[in-house]
This record gives C-alpha cells, structure tokens and sequence, in this order.
C-alpha cells in the first residue's frame, strides 16, 4: 500500500470531505489522526483502527500545538497534513464585519499556516512530507456571494506556492485541491437552497454535481510517493466550470 508506515492529520474529519480523505489516506495504508471540534465517532467507526480522534479546536495555538505533539509522540511521526477544515459561511459583501472576515481568516488561512508550522520539524525529521491544502474554485470563478471566503482561500492559493519554494529541498511536497461545489451537509445547508447546484452545474463541463468521493483521486495522487515532483500546484477539481 503505498502510504503503509505514514501517519497523517486531517482537519475537520468527522464529515464531509475530511471524513472521505481521512477513509482514503487509511485505505492508502495511512494511519489517521483526525482534528475536529466536532464528535468524530462516525468517521472511527467507518475506518476502525487506523483513525485516532484529537478533539481540537484548529484555532486554538496551543489546543493546535498539543495535538501535533500529541500525534507525533503516540503515532510515531507525522509525514502528511491534509488543511481541509474550513468554512464559507454566505455573507453579503456590504455587511460582512471584521469579526466575520477575521472568524473565516482564523479557519481557513491561519490555521493551515500554524499547523504546518508545527508539522515541519517532524516531516522534516522523517525526511519526506505530504501537505495539502483545501481551496475552492471560487478563486477561479469570483461567486459575487462569498467574498471575505474567496479572499481565504486565495491566501491559501498563494501560501501553497511560497511554501512550495520554501520546503521543496527537504522532500516535502505543498498542493492545493480547489473543489468545485460538492455535495456535502454544509454545503447543502449553505447553498442548496437558493438553487446553488442546479446554477453551479450550469457552469460545468461534467454536468453533474459532485460527491465528496470525486475529490479522493486528487487527495491520493498529491500523497503519493510517486509524486514528489509535483508542488506549488492547485488543482482545479470543479468538472470543469473553469479552464485555467
Ligand atoms: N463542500 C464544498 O462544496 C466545497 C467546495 C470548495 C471547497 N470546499 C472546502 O473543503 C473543505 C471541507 O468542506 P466541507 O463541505 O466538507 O465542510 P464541512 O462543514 O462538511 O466539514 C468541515 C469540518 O471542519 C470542522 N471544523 C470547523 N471548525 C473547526 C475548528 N475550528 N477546528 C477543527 N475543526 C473544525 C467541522 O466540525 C467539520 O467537521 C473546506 O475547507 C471548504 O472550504 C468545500
């Protein structure tokens, strides 16, 4: 299996995506660790011994920081960090408030930043690092309904490369996965009732919507061993809504 012997952390695992890229990376042969505010017990028990939950709070700096010492000490290391937790709550532009921007900014940039800050002594001292960041294609496309969320996750576009550049010595490899919208709970309750999907799948060339499990191919190949010369990279995953 080609993650056997890797240990991986995934935020925001107890659903959705996270949940889908926790099961693959095990199914890969990873074991892992799971990062989520919320109760992970589905995800355990669709995955069985190979995922251990750390409840943690992914803004919290020292919550964050207790849980990466807490993998590498009982799991022997850390070699892959999956950013996937996030949130794109829809805010009309006029009245998003700087405690609005600032609770999307936490989530989605600063954490992914700080984690990996706290992952690299470890994926360095193991010689070999996977980390994959979660965008949207709502970098490509600017939705005029998610501003303060298309700007997170253009940080993360642009984190990714600067980190690219940074870690590319020390074998570690940085991507972005940019999903198109996918039918998840959240997004269900975010967009699907203003036709969100029916409009999104007008856009794409593949015109159906997408389930978590179309982005797992994605997740795999970025993790693979075989790509360790593929970094700085976003993929865009969203059936086609827009070419690059
Ligand atoms: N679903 C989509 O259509 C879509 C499209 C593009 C990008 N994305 C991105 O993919 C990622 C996952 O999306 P999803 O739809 O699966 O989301 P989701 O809401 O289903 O899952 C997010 C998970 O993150 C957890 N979480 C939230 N705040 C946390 C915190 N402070 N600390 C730890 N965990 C926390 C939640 O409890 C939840 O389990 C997000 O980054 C999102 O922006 C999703």
């Amino acid at each position: 299996m080609p993650l056997s012997d890797r240990v991986a952390v995934v935020t925001g695992a107890a659903q959705g995506l996270g949940q889908e890229f926790a099961a693959a990376l095990a199914g890969a042969g990873a074991r892992v660790a799971g990062f989520d505010v919320a109760d992970q017990s589905e995800t355990a028990s669709r995955i069985g011994d190979a995922f251990v939950p750390f409840s943690v709070d992914v803004t919290d700096a020292e919550a964050r920081r207790r849980a990466v010492d807490g993998v590498v000490e009982t799991m022997g290391g850390l070699h892959i960090l999956v950013n996937n937790a996030g949130i794109y709550p829809p805010i009309p532009f006029e009245e998003t408030t700087s405690e609005d921007l600032r609770r999307i900014l936490s989530l989605n940039v600063e954490a992914p930043f700080h984690l990996t800050q706290a992952a690299l002594p470890a994926m360095r001292a193991g010689g070999w690092g996977r980390v994959v960041n979660l965008a949207s294609g709502a970098v490509f496309v600017g939705p005029p309904d998610i501003v303060a969320y298309t700007a997170s996750k253009s940080a993360v576009v642009g984190l990714t490369r600067s980190l690219a550049t940074l870690l590319g010595g020390d074998n570690i490899t940085v991507n972005t996965i940019a999903p198109g919208l996918v039918r998840t709970a959240t997004a269900e309750r975010s967009t699907g009732a203003d036709g969100g999907f029916e409009r999104i799948r007008g856009l794409q060339r593949v015109p159906r919507t997408p389930e978590a499990a179309d982005l797992v191919s994605s997740l795999l190949y970025v993790c693979d061993p075989g790509s360790g010369f593929l970094t700085g990279q976003t993929l865009n995953v969203d059936g086609g809504a827009a070419f690059l």
